[in-house]
């Protein structure tokens, strides 16, 4: 009978247990047991289950039956050999020798195992903790990259808002430049107009005190040859004939082109307006009379702030020339003239009169404010034109062209006459005139007499 014992119980007994079959030619069916021990049996018997300690026993208690005998001998190699001889008869029992061994053999099985499962456990266990340091490690790394990221998103975001912020500072910057860029150029075209006219005359630099200044100490006026404030001016600088110039009003603004008439008692007048066929309709706005509109070839207004400031750059006087449509001509003159600024509604001074025909201006429309069918005035809506309405007119040298002269309400939707009117000439609201012209003068102006 052979046990199988488990390869590691050699480690434990140092040598694999031999069971020798006795069955052989002995026929006591002795069984040889080899046992090979490192001779550390005391140490050996403790851990042996109870049931081999025991083994000795049956041999030494007397009274009991002897089963069988064991002999033990040392041999030469140092391995202790152990012979058991087993009794023959079937009723006597040997001691359990078998089911100790079986016993150890299953122990130290058992412990074998129970290394084997501590060993398991211990890998796993080990393998466990490996896998744990790495799933840290893992953690730590995921860590750390969502600090990066985090860190990085708000750097990002931060760069963006900087970003921002430039960009919206630049657009300022850029607003402002462009703003300014635009100021320079009207600035730009502002000092070229007035720069062209100095390259003819340099004199037109001068600041414009100096040169009222001058106009008004030296009326025949060495200066006026330079820069002409008006068309006494060119005709002190020897034009001598009638047509459009360009002049710079001594308050300053920008050169106006102007009609001058050289021609009519002497010259140098500055027209302010000329009706002459109905070519422009005069019922114009306010702003419009005040910029003034029309063609100076044609038919024209000036303008108010033109007037204005030609009228108060020295004393002016106001020549106005009428022609019916007989072809007839008659003219009134008067001294004195200027309008105010338009704050104070371009309000008329106009006085001394004298002339071919009855006044029919300053006695009646001296220190009247300027009015416009827009401006609120009920006469300048009646009459359709711009003037220094009383009530409502004794002249409307602005009114509407009536070709043929005589006009009628009849047939017309007006609600009272507004032609171009001289009453103390006609006796009549109701003739319109075919030609008129307003001009002005400085009032010391002298013609030269020529050669
Ligand atoms: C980064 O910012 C975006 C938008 O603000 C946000 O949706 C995202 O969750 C952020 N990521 C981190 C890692 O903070
Ligand atoms: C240019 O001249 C006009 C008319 O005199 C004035 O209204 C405007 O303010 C001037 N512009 C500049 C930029 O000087
Ligand atoms: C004058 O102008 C006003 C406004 O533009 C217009 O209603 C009116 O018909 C005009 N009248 C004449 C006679 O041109
Ligand atoms: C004339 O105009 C001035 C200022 O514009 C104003 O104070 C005054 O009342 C006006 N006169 C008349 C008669 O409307």
């Amino acid at each position: 009978m052979r046990r199988h014992l488990g390869p590691s119980l050699g480690s434990l007994l140092t040598c694999p247990m031999e069971i020798c079959p006795s069955t052989g030619s002995a026929g006591a069916g002795l069984l040889s047991l080899l046992l090979v021990t490192a001779l550390s049996s005391p140490s050996l018997q403790k851990s042996l289950p109870a049931a081999y300690r025991d083994h000795r026993g049956p041999q030494r208690h007397t009274g009991l039956i002897q089963c069988g005998e064991y002999s033990n001998q040392v041999l030469p190699n140092g391995l202790c050999k152990i012979v058991a001889t087993l009794p023959q008869g079937d009723e006597q029992r040997c001691p359990d020798m078998f089911r100790c061994t079986d016993e150890v053999s299953y122990w130290l099985h058992e412990n074998e195992e129970r290394k084997w499962q501590v060993l398991e456990l211990r890998e796993l266990v080990s393998e466990l903790q490996e896998e744990l340091r790495n799933h840290r490690h893992h953690i730590k790394i995921l860590e750390l990259q969502h600090e990066e990221a985090t860190s990085r998103n708000h750097s990002l975001a931060q760069r963006v808002q900087d970003l921002e912020h430039r960009y919206s500072e630049a657009s300022t910057l850029q607003h402002i430049q462009a703003t300014l860029l635009y100021d320079m150029q009207a600035q730009l075209n502002n000092i070229s107009v007035p720069t062209d006219g100095a390259w003819h005359n340099p004199a037109c630099l001068r600041p414009a005190e100096m040169r009222l200044q001058e106009e008004t100490h030296h009326p025949d006026v060495k200066h006026a040859r330079n820069c002409p404030i008006d068309c006494a001016s060119i005709y002190y600088n020897g034009v001598r004939q009638s047509g459009v110039y360009s002049i710079m009003p001594s308050l300053g603004g920008m050169p106006v082109e102007v009609l001058c008439d050289m021609d009519t008692e002497g010259g140098g007048w500055t027209i302010i307006q000329r009706r002459q066929d109905g070519s422009v309709d005069f019922n114009r706005t306010w702003n419009e009379y005040r910029e003034g509109f029309g063609d100076l070839s044609g038919e024209f207004w000036l303008g108010n702030e033109n007037i204005h400031k030609m009228t108060n750059q020295g004393d002016y006087s106001l020549r106005i020339d009428l022609e019916d449509w007989n072809n007839k001509h008659k003219h009134a003159f008067y001294q004195v003239f200027s309008i105010e600024d338009e704050e104070n509604s371009y309000r008329l001074h106009v006085d001394g009169f004298s002339g071919t025909v009855e006044d029919s201006f300053a006695w009646y429309h001296n220190k009247r404010n300027f009015s416009t069918p827009d401006s609120g005035n009920l006469c300048a809506e009646i009459c359709h034109g711009g003037w220094w309405y009383h009530q409502c007119f004794y002249s409307n040298l602005n009114g509407v062209y009536y070709k043929g002269g005589r006009y009628s309400m009849k047939n017309r939707r007006i609600r009272g006459p507004d032609g171009i009117v001289w009453y103390s000439w006609k006796d009549t609201d109701y003739y319109s005139l075919r030609k008129v012209v307003m001009m002005i003068r400085p009032r010391t102006f002298r013609p030269h007499i020529s050669p």
